[in-house]
């Protein structure tokens, strides 16, 4: 089988190496790629939103599959230009992947099928949404443009001024673009935050380990939002119970959800969950595999990841057994100094292998490029992920941590506090 994977990042990287593990997988591209990426498949210069580059260069290479992994490229309805051409593809409809790609969507459809998630109001004048939040009155409150944003369209707005300032922002500076021609005004809530990455073929719908991300730039929660930090799997807020509550409550009726509005969704739904005091809720959803959660979800994947993507793309994911491994997995991302604000690319990185790797982890590289001479140099705001599995999370986080101090950059800056609070849970 030849595979063309499409994007760049860490998720793209941790994909790569999972089927590069598949004996049936004989050649393995991806585009654009980066330079960790290019030690375990072929890169090629085209960019993941160009639709008919990607086409084209599917043809080109005669690949038998192409996993399309970030959201805009499905957004934008990749997966259906390379299936209308013959090819397998992993990864949702157009039609189905705008359960990612409008936030007016998802939570519109959440409302009709009595998916719980946080209470909200859809506007498309700066005026009312302003008129509504003075009503409300009531913080922090959470303003979210429709559309992509790159992770970033949320506002968490702690007073008044704040909440008024993001619908200025968001809907006539417009500074996520047209993703700002309409708002959601929801409801704050709280509670432990757990990622759920589930395979589905619209017929079954099988959940992945879970996992829990770390979206804020410094220790203790503090700073920036940023794509991740660092991840740990399992979640152990995520417990039995809640898990077949989830599936009860939340993964099933989402599933059928999309079946009944003709949108049935095929590849990987992410749920983004919040375990409130009064059960969980659904904050986000994404189409595809999560970034940097992939990085320590399939690392605990038993199952080869081509034969589940066979039985998502010929809708028999309900006859096969999907098997994980024990223990638990933790990711360190390395950032470049200033991320997620201004950093300089192009350091030197020191302490990888040839292979872009190192000793006692598993490295996939975010942000990175070859230079002529063959050394990795920075290319991103998030450069790699060190990731680690062990019995324990705490064994998982030592190994992690471990190699990580072994690898550097100049401005390099990682948490020093990933899974502190999973730990805590247990
Ligand atoms: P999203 O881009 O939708 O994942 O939102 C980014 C982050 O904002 C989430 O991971 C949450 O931490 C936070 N968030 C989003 N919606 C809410 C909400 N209704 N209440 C509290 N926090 C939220
Ligand atoms: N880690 C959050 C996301 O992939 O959207």
């Amino acid at each position: 089988m030849k595979i063309l994977v499409v994007g760049g990042g860490g998720r793209e990287h941790a994909i790569v190496m999972k089927l590069a593990a598949s004996p049936r997988v004989t050649e393995l591209h991806c585009a654009p790629g980066n330079g960790g990426i290019a030690k375990f498949a072929v890169c090629h210069a085209v960019k993941a939103t160009d639709l008919d580059g990607m086409l084209a260069l599917a043809k080109e290479l005669a690949v038998d599959w192409v996993f399309v992994a970030p959201d805009d490229p499905l957004v934008m309805g990749m997966a259906d230009l390379l299936r209308e051409n013959g090819f397998k593809v992993f990864g949702p409809s157009k039609r189905a992947a705008i359960i990612e790609g409008s936030k007016v969507f998802s939570k519109n459809l959440m409302k009709k099928y009595g998916i719980p998630t946080a209470k909200y109001e859809v506007f498309d004048s700066a005026e009312q949404a302003i008129a509504y939040i003075r009503a409300q009155n009531t913080y922090p409150t959470v303003v979210k443009a429709d559309g992509l944003a790159l992770g970033k369209g949320v506002i968490i707005a702690q007073s008044e001024d704040e909440a008024v300032e993001a619908v200025h922002a968001i809907m006539e500076d417009r500074i996520f673009g047209e993703s700002g021609a309409k708002v959601v005004i929801e409801e704050f809530l709280t509670g432990p935050e757990v990622s759920v990455l589930a395979f589905t073929d619209g017929e079954t719908v099988l959940p992945m380990v879970s996992s829990m991300d770390h979206k804020r730039a410094l220790d203790g929660d503090r700073g920036k939002n940023t794509g991740g930090m660092g991840t740990v799997s399992p979640n152990p807020y995520y417990t039995r119970e809640i898990a077949d509550q989830c599936m009860r409550e939340i993964f099933l009726p989402t599933m059928h959800a999309m079946n009944g509005e003709n949108r049935t969704f095929r590849g990987c739904l992410y749920f983004g969950l919040m375990l409130t005091p009064y059960g969980p809720k659904v904050i986000e959803y994404n189409c595809r595999f999560g970034d940097p959660e992939t990085q320590v979800v399939l690392p605990m994947l038993h199952t080869d990841l081509l034969d589940i993507m066979e039985a998502v793309e010929d809708v028999r994911l309900g006859d096969l057994s999907v098997t994980w491994n024990k223990g638990a997995c933790a990711c360190v991302i390395l950032a470049s100094g200033g991320y997620p604000e201004k950093y300089e690319t192009g350091k030197v990185i020191t302490g990888l292998d040839e292979k872009g790797q190192c000793e006692g982890a598993a490295v996939y590289h975010a942000g990175t490029k070859l230079s002529d001479s063959g050394e990795f140099l920075t290319a991103g705001g998030r450069v790699l992920g060190i990731t680690a599995s062990g019995e324990t999370l705490q064994k998982a986080l030592d190994a992690a941590y471990k190699a990580a101090a072994g690898v550097s950059f100049e401005g390099v800056h990682y948490r020093t506090d990933i899974g502190k609070r999973a730990l805590a849970a247990k």
